[in-house]
């Protein structure tokens, strides 16, 4: 059987309701999906991403279809941005109840001798220092306001290894260390943080990377349910995770990558 081009699973229970959560990386893939999902799912969404025009679009679609989701300007990778972002969402709800720490980039594929050092610069100062500075003034937020939920995207890239992808790699391993160190920071203030670790999943980054549906195929084939997930199976992940469902649970990536990190 193949999972291929599965269309996205739907139904609705407003597991997410009244809370106020916070995405970045908003503006397309994951992001972009777990906004529309968590919105349905009676959030109260502050989308945050670099491309305005993209998130807007976003607003209004959502609009569109009766719900209302305010849009933030936010890289990442400067704190000012992120400590703004944060407070635009307070200053508009009142309070943080939840994160989705999900803005990334790739870096080239290439074995070390051939990798150049800005490469690394740049993908560790969006993957990981940017989820730092996030969780950083997110805690801080929901820590006044008495607890919340925080999801980061990590990857498939960090629960294996894979030849030429040490640069990306490292950034995502290094978030699910992040991942556990502050779970266990905060588990006695009711603030929980886990991370989701996607395998292929169709978006913009994957489009960059995996130019023909031949390559997909292949690909797709490398996992054991031969799939390439579509964003909103991620969403799902993340809404698990930041929703009261998952209460008791804290520190962990949970792999979302069809079996690969098992076989
Ligand atoms: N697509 C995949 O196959 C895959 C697999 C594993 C993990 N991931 C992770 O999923 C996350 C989402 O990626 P996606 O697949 O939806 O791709 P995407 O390229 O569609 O989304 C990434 C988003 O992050 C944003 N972003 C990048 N740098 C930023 C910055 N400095 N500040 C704010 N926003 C920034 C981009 O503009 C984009 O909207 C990333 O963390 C990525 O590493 C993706």
């Amino acid at each position: 059987m193949s999972y291929l081009n599965l269309p996205p699973l739907d139904f609705a229970s407003q597991r997410l309701k009244d809370k106020v959560i916070f995405v970045t990386g908003a503006s397309s893939g994951i992001g972009a999906a777990a906004v529309r999902l968590f919105a349905r799912e009676g959030a109260q969404v502050v989308a945050a991403a670099r491309r305005r025009q993209k998130l807007e679009a976003l607003s209004r679609e959502l609009e569109q279809q009766g719900f209302s989701v305010a849009c933030v300007e936010c890289d990442v990778r400067g704190e000012a941005s992120v400590s703004e972002a944060i407070d635009f969402t307070v200053a508009r709800y009142g309070r943080l109840d939840g994160a989705f720490n999900n803005a990334g980039v790739h870096a080239p594929r290439l074995p070390i001798h051939e990798a150049r050092v800005e490469d690394l610069d740049a993908v560790l100062t969006t993957n990981l220092r940017g989820v730092f500075l996030c969780l950083k003034h997110e805690t801080a937020a929901m820590l006044k306001s008495g607890g919340g939920a925080i999801v980061n995207t990590s990857s498939i890239a960090g629960l294996i290894g894979a030849p030429g992808n040490s640069m990306y790699a490292a950034s995502k391993w290094g978030l699910s260390a992040l991942t556990r160190c502050v779970a266990l920071d905060y588990a006695r203030s009711g603030i929980r943080v886990n991370a989701i670790a996607p395998g292929p999943t169709r978006s913009e980054m994957f489009d960059d990377w995996q130019t023909t549906e031949d390559d997909r195929a292949r690909l797709a084939d490398k996992f054991p349910m031969n799939y390439i997930a579509h964003p909103d199976d991620m969403a799902r992940a993340a809404l698990f995770l930041l929703s009261d469902e998952a209460r008791w649970t804290t520190g962990i990536t949970l792999p979302c990558e069809g079996g690969r990190s098992v076989a």
